[in-house]
């Protein structure tokens, strides 16, 4: 018999409120080397609302080449209909092709997503950091002019598989010159999953030294290392109130090698729960949902408390899928490596 939900003893160190920006169909489901159906990644979005995900970051207009897993963008955002859109639907965009595509599909929020290093430029988005900047500018300039809500992402905040210790002020000049071009929120990614609470806690303050508040900063981490969830309650303790999850612990970054899941929302809710922190979710609809969508896939969740709460979520049936062309099967090309990133590990 598992214990079904947290013994609560509030902790007066932590928010009474947390905001969760959910990121399981976005993070979750472009690292999976099978494609999932969209009629599946649909019926995920509306199951991760009925539990209480107020944010949910629902696909991205990107470069279909580079992230095919979320070609179906459009597609997605058709068939969900109001349920994929306004300002609590936000979708990744690079560029002003994004852009155009967003706009098209009525999406009101977007996320732009920059690198702390030259290395993980490059590779994610084909430029320099200076040249990602320019690329971001008149994204960021139309989107406001058009009324949009702007996010700000910023990976390789605590560590870069190529570039190995990334200094904190070159962080934080990263953040900033995002920031500057006038986004509404921050969210400081964790690509690797490295960061240390006391590492987490010495970039806030170099942000807060360059001005940027801890009301609009969020984190991001990706739990590689075990530590997202120490991370977490650590930045939260520094008064941010913002935290990126993905339900059942899906995740990852195609061009990071090493990146596996986000911190999982089932562990962060548990925790916060047992604080006495408010986040809105219903725990057991949110651990359905992870299973489900285990099953869809044909392998269990990475997350503690869907395993703890949903055993029979670990040994899913792979389910028939409703798009022969792509099946949503096992796919060991998922796990390259064992570690959750569907790229080959040496790159
Ligand atoms: P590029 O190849 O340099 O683009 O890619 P380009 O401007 O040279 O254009 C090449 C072709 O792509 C053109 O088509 C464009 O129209 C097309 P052609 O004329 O040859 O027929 N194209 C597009 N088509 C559709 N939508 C678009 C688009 N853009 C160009 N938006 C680009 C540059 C930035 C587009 C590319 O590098 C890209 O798409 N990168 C995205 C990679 C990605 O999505 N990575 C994962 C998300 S980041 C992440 O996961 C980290 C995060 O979770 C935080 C953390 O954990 O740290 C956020
Ligand atoms: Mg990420």
């Amino acid at each position: 018999m598992s214990l079904r939900q947290p013994y609560v003893v509030v902790d007066p160190s932590l928010p009474r409120r947390v905001r969760i920006y959910e990121v399981g169909v976005r993070d979750g489901l472009q690292n999976e080397a099978a494609t999932v159906p969209t009629g599946v990644k649909a019926e995920f979005v509306r199951r991760l609302a009925a539990a209480g995900l107020e944010t949910i970051e629902v696909t991205s207009f990107v470069n279909p080449t580079w992230v095919p897993q979320l070609a179906d963008a459009a597609d997605l955002l058709a068939e969900l209909g109001p349920d994929g859109l306004g300002a609590h639907r936000p979708v990744l965009v690079p560029n002003e092709r994004g852009l155009d595509r967003a706009l098209a599909a009525g999406v009101s929020a977007i996320a732009i997503f920059g690198s702390a290093t030259e290395t993980f430029a490059q590779r994610n988005l084909n430029r320099t950091v200076a040249e990602s900047i320019e690329m971001f500018r008149p994204v960021v300039a139309r989107a406001l002019d058009a009324g949009m809500w702007v996010r700000a992402y910023v990976s390789m905040c605590f560590g870069d598989p190529w570039e190995g210790a990334v200094p904190v002020p070159q962080v934080a000049d990263a953040c900033a010159a995002l920031m500057d071009l006038g986004a509404h929120e921050l969210s400081l990614g964790d690509t690797i999953g490295v960061a240390t609470p006391g590492h987490v806690v010495s970039l806030l303050d170099a942000l807060a030294a360059r001005g940027i508040a801890r009301d609009v900063t969020a984190v991001h981490f990706h739990d590689t290392y075990g530590q997202a969830l120490a991370n977490t309650l650590a930045a939260l303790r520094e008064g941010i109130t913002i935290v990126d999850a993905s339900a059942g612990g899906l995740g990852g970054c195609p061009y990071a090698k090493s990146a596996t899941g986000n911190l999982a929302t089932e562990d962060l809710v548990w925790a916060l729960q047992g604080a006495g922190v408010d986040t809105g979710v219903d725990l057991e609809t949110l651990v359905a949902t992870s299973a489900w969508l285990a099953g869809q896939m044909g392998r269990p969740s990475p997350s503690r408390v869907v395993r703890a709460l949903a055993p029979a979520a670990q040994t899913p049936e792979p389910a028939a899928s409703s798009d022969p062309a792509s099946p949503a099967g096992p796919d060991p090309g998922a796990m390259a490596g064992g570690l959750g990133c569907g790229i080959p590990t040496g790159s």
